[in-house]
């Protein structure tokens, strides 16, 4: 096994133009199906908690469940806190054992954004070698705590990019560009894909300075996610996908099986619906193979 942090594997994939896949997980049954379809694939792979189940579940088991996991396999994997807002809750993640935190400011001021991400940035920095990420402009729908509304998403500012990256020095960059949380309204949803390409030339054109990152991975097709990933997005972010098949796995045992009652059996119900989901997604990705382990 090897536990990374997330900057190491996106600079091989941004290299390499591949991404590497980030799974929003809520619990360990979940967690444990991302892992397995990586090491099967030899893909390197990021699980994702966002705020509501770190609070739920606590980051400390978490970080332990992960690593525990992680032993057990061939690949390269991380552990990253998914839009949290809060700087405490950061900081409690890092000393829990995450490899890799988002800390989301994205909207505040170009300023305080800087301020705050700056804050965990240099956290992160006197404690062990985390990578972090941050956003610019706004990504629409709802991810857990974070909502924004698609009349308010606002598209990121190259030279603000810049200037937001090296003054925070950050390690990873989300750059909004249209893509959304949630299932798209539409099945032709406007990305900005030139804006993608002008962000990737300028920070990541000569040496890689900061992978980047692409949210609202679900419901993309998949010519957009290889656009996308050819395009300079080397993480990319799938959550509500997750949720779905997840509950669909509970409803399909209930369904099939209304008087057994045998959470064990659900959940393996669940977690083979969630296997090919990953198995989809680390295809369309190009990460197959990809692990340096
Ligand atoms: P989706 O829920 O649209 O897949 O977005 C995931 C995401 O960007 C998490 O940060």
């Amino acid at each position: 096994m090897s536990i990374s942090n997330s900057k190491e594997l996106l600079i091989k994939a941004t290299a390499e133009k591949y991404a590497v896949g980030a799974f929003n997980v809520t619990n360990i049954a979940q967690m444990a199906a991302v892992i397995e379809t990586a090491a099967e694939l030899k893909a390197p792979v990021i699980i994702q908690t966002s705020v509501a189940p770190v609070k739920q579940l606590t980051p400390e088991l978490f970080a332990a469940a992960f690593r525990n996991i992680a032993e057990r396999v061939d690949i390269s994997v991380a552990i990253q806190l998914d839009h949290c807002t809060s700087i405490d809750l950061c900081k409690r993640c890092i000393d829990a054992g995450y490899t890799s935190i988002m800390i989301d400011a994205s909207k505040e001021t170009l300023e305080d954004n800087i301020r705050i991400t700056k804050t965990v940035v240099d956290y992160a920095r006197e404690n062990n070698d985390v990578s972090i990420e941050g956003e610019l402009g706004t990504v629409g729908g709802v991810e857990d705590q974070v909502r924004v509304v698609m009349s308010q998403v606002e598209l990121c500012d190259p030279q603000n990019a810049l200037k937001f990256i090296e003054e925070t020095g950050l390690d990873n960059f989300a750059p909004a560009i249209g893509t959304a949380h949630g299932i798209y309204k539409s099945n032709n949803p406007e990305i900005d894909i030139d804006r993608l390409k002008i962000i990737a030339k300028l920070i990541n054109g000569g040496k890689v300075v900061a992978p980047l990152v692409i949210h609202g991975g679900s419901g993309l097709s998949e010519q957009i996610v290889r656009d996308l990933v050819f395009s300079g997005g080397s993480k990319f972010n799938v959550s509500t996908e997750l949720k779905h098949v997840w509950i669909k796995g509970a409803e399909e045992y209930i369904i099939n099986a209304p008087k057994e009652f045998n959470p064990v059996k659900m959940n393996r119900v669940q977690m083979d619906l969630t296997m090919k989901l990953v198995h989809s997604w680390i295809d369309r990705l190009g990460s197959s193979g990809k692990s340096g382990v």
